[in-house]
């Protein structure tokens, strides 16, 4: 029995680090011990290919289960080398906004297939698209132990993040009262900039504690790494960005009452 976390990567803006989060803690997550299932509820299959999956190449994925074509645990692809499973997007998913509408528990249909996999995982991670339709709707409400918000260190970091809250405020009173927000990331934080220093401390004015001390500088490594389909812990282990995820995992395992294993003491 896995610990069953399910967590949803979200922010509507676009390019703050979603993807690269979903598959860089998952990634560090698996390597110190943990049973992990990214989710790509992203039409722009991103997290997919990140994985070194070719979306045009695989019969299904999150669409039909989302539809109810087929059951999820046929559509998980799993990877040894990465230690990570995947429930990938292909191109149909770009549909689903609009054919979920008339689908009957449309905000619920993820979180209804999650739900009685969940135990065979110790975490579930789902990497959202950059909106609040009905797709990010449904990461929300299958966010069952909560929400990831990465923010990047730029300006008009906060930018969006009302309308974010507004649409989780949304979402308890209507459909998932338990919904919040587990964390927020830091990402892209380059510290040769002043403005970066004061979007941390800006970010930090305004979540306090949800903020997560583990800040993901800016990494050409990390950048570089979805092209050769490789998360960074097998790209490039030594670079800042890996170090960054490693200590991010364990941030995330230690306040989830998790023991990190010290024979896995990552670089
Ligand atoms: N820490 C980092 N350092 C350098 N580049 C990064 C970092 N994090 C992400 N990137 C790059 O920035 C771009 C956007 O990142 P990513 O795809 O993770 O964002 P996203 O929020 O998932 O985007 P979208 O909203 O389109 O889904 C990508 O090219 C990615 O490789
Ligand atoms: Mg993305």
């Amino acid at each position: 029995m896995g610990l069953g976390k399910i967590y949803t990567i979200v922010n509507q803006k676009g390019g703050v680090g979603k993807t690269t989060t979903a598959i860089n803690l998952g990634a560090y997550l698996a390597y110190f011990g943990q049973k992990v299932l990214i989710v790509d509820i992203d039409p722009q299959a991103n997290a997919t290919s990140c994985l070194g999956v070719d979306r045009h190449t695989i019969g299904g994925g999150t669409y039909e289960v989302l539809i109810g074509a087929q059951p999820i645990l046929t559509q998980i692809l799993h990877n040894p080398r990465f230690k990570l499973s995947l429930l990938p997007s292909t191109p149909a998913l770009a549909g689903a906004e609009i054919e979920l509408i008339d689908l009957p528990n449309r905000e619920r249909r993820l979180a209804q297939v999650l739900e009685p996999i969940a135990s065979r995982y110790d975490y579930i991670l789902i990497d959202c698209p950059p909106s609040l339709g009905l797709l990010t709707v449904n990461g929300l409400v299958a966010a069952k132990d909560g929400i990831l918000i990465p923010v990047q260190c730029e300006y008009l970091a906060l930018e969006g993040l009302g309308q974010l809250t507004q649409t989780i405020n949304r979402i308890k009173y209507s459909l998932f009262p338990e919904l919040e927000i587990r964390g927020v990331i830091l990402t892209m934080y380059d510290g040769r900039t002043n403005l970066a220093a004061d979007v941390v401390q800006e970010v930090q004015r305004v979540f306090g504690k949800q903020v997560f001390e583990s800040v993901v500088p800016r990494s050409i490594r990390l950048a570089e790494a979805p092209s050769y389909g490789m998360p960074i812990s097998v790209f490039a282990p030594d670079s800042t960005g890996a170090h960054s995820y490693a200590a991010l995992a364990k941030e995330l395992l230690i306040s989830d009452d998790v023991q990190v294993p010290i024979t896995q003491e990552a670089n």
